[in-house]
């Protein structure tokens, strides 16, 4: 009887999990994989709204990244001003919601969505609301008491570095190992920025168990690849996009980002270990057991931009448990899991030497022979947008002032193309992997930005804008236009902010911006002042920089796309692509343009793909699933072995997050969140699931 019944609880809970999507993208694998199979390649022409949750909360250029959990008939979201709502899956009805915020925020978030643990009769979700990291009680949302000081911790804290100042959060969620919650972080791209270490705090307290030094301290494995002292003054070779776990081996995946300042590494000399790198640590220690570094000394801001895919292959008629890696470059790295070793070969390029002074540039980088990169590697004269003559004749000029060359051409004065561009080739979507057919689908970005090289300019008068330049021009320009609506223009700050919410963003950073408390406090007010009214006075009472190692020659002329004069890319398309790719080959089996841009597809330029975020999901039903692109906001049906177009669907903004799919009530729903907000594309705050009809 006993062996029977337990039988019998085992098949009952893996239905359970069948039915459910409780973990980010599905599962810690990352995979993105479900074995429903209600919805099909046959019926999936039949599919309609089954309901749409509205958070009400979209605002101009805000974003909804959140990849919805769902559990026990309940989905579980973070929303665009970063609240945390519990709704019915059946009916879309909320629930309950959770607002972290004293007051409304002004700030703009970016969130993927939430962690969640069980254990007895206790459930509860984790989620970073700037330096704080909150545990939830899962039936009520209230935070769960004993967790550090009323259910919640200060991720600043028990950093192994002075961090107070700086700015330290979670956006993408970590991975639950026994009774241990494992992360990553966000922290700013310019300097000062907190060190990326990566850290297992005890679910039920939040005491932190242990750290993984991703900038290491002085006697631990890869020091020596940096500065003497850099590990003080460095930051960066943070997980910002999520971590994978195989419970099995108890080992956790990490992919880093670059280290700051991303651009120029005059003050960080040698190949800066641990960023830009593949760490796979023992999960109940944290001890490293190897690591690949894919960009030694990243001058490019080539962040791994997601967490890697655990995948089988078949190798000499061996089955081989690996974990395949995408990059913002466009390639596709597959490693044995346990040693690290590359199933596929690669070899050791020879790359140009930087000519900026003071700039160290690695002799060599590694480049995959196999698979195929998924983008474009090389903005040459054939790839000219042929839009227009205009347009065409416009980009060619620009294009023979700028270098441009193979991966790897490092940052110039004369400005550097970067092909494919700061957000990819891969971005934070990720891989996805189905087991049945063994193929790994990746969709992609095909966009070339452009990286100058400017002077911070140095000694002179200190004034509120001389010190502007120094400080925030890097990401807001010179002319306080910015990059918006990533890097914000400042222009007309008087009538969006007042005066003491200015000052707290300098202070405090936001998001990606560092903060500036080592500016002291005249400084700060002659930027205020410069800012809110143009008034450019020089600073009296103290000293304004401090200079030090991080008081850098050189800085970035913003982050440029390269578009055509009607803000097109300046490449001929594909400027999106989804892609299918053999696993077990190395051969990709399809790949097509991947969306539309609406105003150019009604003048007849149709199937030119388009920038797409935020990932896809397979199933057992034969089907994949996928909103991302930013244009057309479509969410997407594609037969699974052929890439078929089976239906879609317009929603009110794009669908820039990962869905996910669920059974509830004897039907198979698949839900996603339409956030948009993407380079000045309308932003949203629904959440839409479609299902069969009855
Ligand atoms: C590394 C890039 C970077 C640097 C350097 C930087 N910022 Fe920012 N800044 C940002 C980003 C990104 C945001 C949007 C933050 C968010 O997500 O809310 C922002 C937001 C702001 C805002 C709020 C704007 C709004 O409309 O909400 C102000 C004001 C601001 N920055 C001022 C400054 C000043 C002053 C400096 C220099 C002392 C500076 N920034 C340096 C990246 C940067």
């Amino acid at each position: 009887m006993k062996p029977k019944h337990a039988l019998f609880l085992w098949a009952a809970s893996t239905a359970m999990m069948a039915q459910d999507w409780p973990i980010y993208h599905g599962g810690y694998g990352n995979t993105k994989h479900s074995p429903l199979n209600q919805i099909t390649a046959e019926n999936a022409a039949r599919l309609q709204l089954a309901w749409r949750f509205d958070t009400g909360e979209a605002g101009k250029d805000t974003e909804m990244q959140s990849n919805p959990l769902v559990i026990g008939g309940v989905m579980y979201v973070t929303s665009t001003k970063l609240r945390v709502y519990a709704v019915d899956a059946r009916t879309g009805k909320q629930v309950w919601r959770f607002d972290p915020h004293g007051k409304e925020p002004s700030g703009k978030f970016r969130n993927r969505g939430l962690n969640y643990w069980t254990s007895g009769g206790e459930a509860r979700l984790y989620f970073a609301a700037g330096p704080w990291l909150y545990a939830l009680d899962a039936k009520t949302g209230r935070p769960a008491a004993e967790f550090g000081t009323q259910g919640r911790i200060d991720l600043r804290e028990d950093l192994d570095a002075e961090a107070k100042d700086l700015v330290v959060t979670v956006t993408t969620p970590g991975v639950i190992y026994k009774d241990m919650l494992i992360l990553g972080s966000l922290v700013s791209e310019g300097m000062p920025a907190a060190p990326g270490h990566i850290r297992a705090f005890d679910v039920r307290t939040g005491k932190r168990r242990w750290i993984f030094h991703t900038i290491p301290h002085p006697g631990e494995y890869g020091y020596k690849t940096w500065p003497k002292d850099g590990y003080k003054y460095l930051g960066g070779a943070n997980a910002w996009g999520g971590l994978t776990l195989d419970a099995q081996r108890g080992l956790v995946f990490a992919p880093t980002g670059s280290t700051t300042y991303d651009f120029y590494g005059a003050n960080r000399p040698g190949d800066n270990l641990f960023a830009n790198c593949l760490i796979a640590l023992d999960a109940a220690t944290g001890k490293r057991k190897w690591h690949f570094q894919f960009v030694k000394h990243d001058l490019w801001d080539r962040d791994l931009p997601t967490a890697p895919t655990l995948v089988t292959v078949r190798r000499g008629g061996k089955i081989v448990d690996a974990v395949a890696q995408i990059t913002k470059s466009g390639y596709v790295w597959v490693f044995e899991r346990e040693t690290g070793k590359s199933l596929f070969p690669f070899r050791q390029v020879k790359v140009a030497q930087s000519d900026v002074e003071g700039e160290w540039t690695a002799k060599t980088q590694p480049l995959p022979l196999k698979p195929e990169p998924f983008a474009r590697q090389q903005f040459t004269e054939d790839l000219v947008t042929n839009r227009t003559p205009e347009a065409h004749a416009d980009v060619l000029k620009r294009l023979k002032e700028l270098r441009s060359g193979p991966q790897f051409m490092p940052p110039s004065k004369q400005g550097t193309v970067i092909f494919p561009g700061f957000d990819g080739g891969g971005e934070w979507g990720g891989a996805t992997w189905d087991p049945e057919t063994g193929l790994l689908y990746v969709n992609a970005n095909e966009m070339a930005w452009i990286m100058k090289l400017v002077e911070r300019k140095s000694g002179g008068p200190q004034t509120g804008k001389t010190l502007y330049a120094r400080n925030c021009a890097s990401c807001h320009r010179d002319d306080l236009k910015g990059s918006p609506p990533e890097f914000p223009a400042l222009t007309q700050l008087a009538g969006r902010k007042s005066e003491a919410q200015v000052r707290e963003v300098i202070a405090k950073g936001a998001g990606r911006m560092p903060g500036f408390a080592r500016l002291q406090a005249p400084a700060i007010e002659a930027m205020v002042r410069f800012l809110m009214t143009g008034e450019d006075k020089e600073v009296t009472g103290g000293p304004a920089v401090a200079g030090g190692p991080n008081d850098l020659k050189y800085r970035l002329d913003g982050y440029v796309r390269f578009t055509d004069p009607d803000g097109y890319p300046a490449v001929k398309p594909p400027w999106g692509t989804l892609n299918a790719l053999d696993l077990n080959t190395g051969k990709w089996v399809w790949r097509q343009p991947f969306g539309e841009i609406p105003a150019l597809a009604e003048k007849g330029m149709k199937d030119t793909g388009s920038e797409n975020y935020g990932g896809s999901v397979v199933t057992a039903g034969g089907v994949l699933f996928i909103g991302a692109t930013n244009s057309d906001r479509k969410f997407r049906v594609f037969e699974k072995r052929t890439g078929k177009l089976l239906w879609e669907y317009t929603m009110d903004a794009a669908g820039n997050s990962t869905p996910a799919t669920y059974m509830v009530g004897g039907k198979q729903y698949v839900v996603m969140g339409a956030g948009g907000g993407k380079w000045g594309n309308r932003s949203g705050g629904s959440f839409y699931a479609f299902a069969l009809p009855e």
